[in-house]
């Protein structure tokens, strides 16, 4: 039988790239003691009052059919949040209501990119984007960030790559797997070159409640880019909902108008009893969502400890978000070797840095998913499988 074209273009794009990860967790249910570094689900409870708000609105009965845009409570929530966080009206009409930044993602891709044209994006990327890209059929265009500069865009990069087939910048502040953070300035200076070129920017912010070093900054909050930025994000790290799927879209109401056929094509809408506990986390000042933040810094400072005697390791402290990505460039192995020795030899299972694009080859990515004490022997076992190689 023949299937469509997008069936082949996302060969190997999918759960492939996890195949550490899922070898990992393979053996972890098989009884062995495995320590898992390789994914990026908070290892914090959902907040109670919001468990509280979600069953009690499903005993409510707010089980019906809702809309395509999103139920008017949590789309006035998030119109309240960034109206907050912008300083400039945002309205519900410029907001779409989506099952998780992951389809917010794809659903904007769609909207935005297709055959013919380019994405842009920094290389390290997070490991689905590359398979959104080629869902909507355009190719990827990826510009290469290193470690030595803090994973960090810069405007001329930016302007290098572009084409007359240039049609999206795609960002993710703070970054996964890079911890990079982009900074106001930094943003005005790569938004001028996408202002000057034509290309929208969508800009994925699921990490933005996790920033540790300077200030969080967004292209919607910027007045000069805001018609031309969209924003996806969600409540999976920002409050550990992650199995509640519930995130959004955000851009100018011209945009958001074109977006809404096919969020109703999709999915003709969401859960209500989850948009109303997506509602009560966006508008309660939640002391689990600090403490997140503070956890998840401290035990960066401890993985960077750790790993600065591992031979062979350079190691950053990220500025935000929920990994750490190690060059470890001079212990002579890849990413992906490393991690599958290491997951052999030492249980401790690592993202190769591989799975996120070729600059991010010679990496390892670890996630700071695990309570103190085992992120702290999982790193001394990591040490301690560095120390056996022969470093150069
Ligand atoms: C950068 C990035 N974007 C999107 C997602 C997916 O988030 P969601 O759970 O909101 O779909 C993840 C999940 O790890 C992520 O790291």
């Amino acid at each position: 039988m023949r299937f469509a074209s997008i069936t082949q273009r996302l060969q190997g794009l999918g759960s492939d790239k996890w195949h550490v990860h899922i070898e990992g967790k393979r053996r972890l249910a098989a009884g062995e003691p495995m320590l898992m570094l390789s994914i990026g689900e908070p290892d914090f409870k959902t907040p109670q009052a919001i468990v509280d708000v979600a069953t009690e609105r499903l005993r409510a009965g707010r089980t019906r059919y809702s809309n395509g845009r999103g139920e008017p409570e949590v789309l006035k929530a998030l119109a309240a949040h960034y109206t907050a966080r912008s300083g400039r009206p945002i309205t519900t009409e410029q907001i779409i209501f989506l099952p998780g930044t992951q389809t917010a993602l794809f659903a904007c891709m769609m909207a935005l990119a297709e055959t013919g044209d380019e994405v842009l994006m920094p290389d390290p990327f997070y490991v689905s984007y590359d398979g959104i890209i080629a869902a909507s059929g355009a190719s990827p265009v990826t510009i290469p960030v290193s470690p030595e500069n803090g994973f960090h865009l810069q405007a001329e990069d930016v302007e290098r790559a572009i084409t007359a087939r240039s049609r999206v910048l795609l960002l993710n502040t703070p970054g996964n797997p890079t911890g990079a953070v982009i900074s106001a300035k930094s943003l005005a200076e790569i938004g001028e070159v996408c202002r000057q070129h034509d290309l929208w920017i969508l800009c994925d912010e699921v990490y933005s409640s996790l920033v540790y070093q300077g200030k969080f900054a967004s292209p919607l909050d910027n007045p000069d880019l805001a018609d031309r930025s969209v924003v996806v994000s969600s409540v999976s790290k920002s409050h550990a909902m992650t199995g509640f799927r519930c995130g959004w879209a955000v851009g100018s109401e011209e945009f958001s108008a074109q977006l809404l056929p096919l969020s109703e094509t999709m999915l003709f809408g969401s859960q209500p009893f989850l948009e109303d506990a997506t509602a009560f986390a966006l508008s309660t000042d939640l002391a689990e969502t600090k403490i997140m933040r503070d956890t998840y810094e401290r035990r960066a400072r401890i993985v960077v400890e750790h790993l600065s005697q591992a031979p062979g390791f350079t190691c950053h402290m990220p500025e935000g978000g929920m990994f750490i990505m190690a060059d470890i460039r001079r212990t002579g192995l890849s990413g992906e070797a490393f991690a599958l020795q290491l997951m052999e030899e030492e249980k401790v299972v690592a993202m190769p840095g591989e799975a996120f694009g070729q600059a991010g080859a010679g990496h390892l990515r670890l996630s700071l998913t695990l309570e103190e004490s085992d992120l702290a022997e999982a790193c001394r076992r990591i040490v301690k499988f560095a120390g056996r190689l022969k470093t150069a």
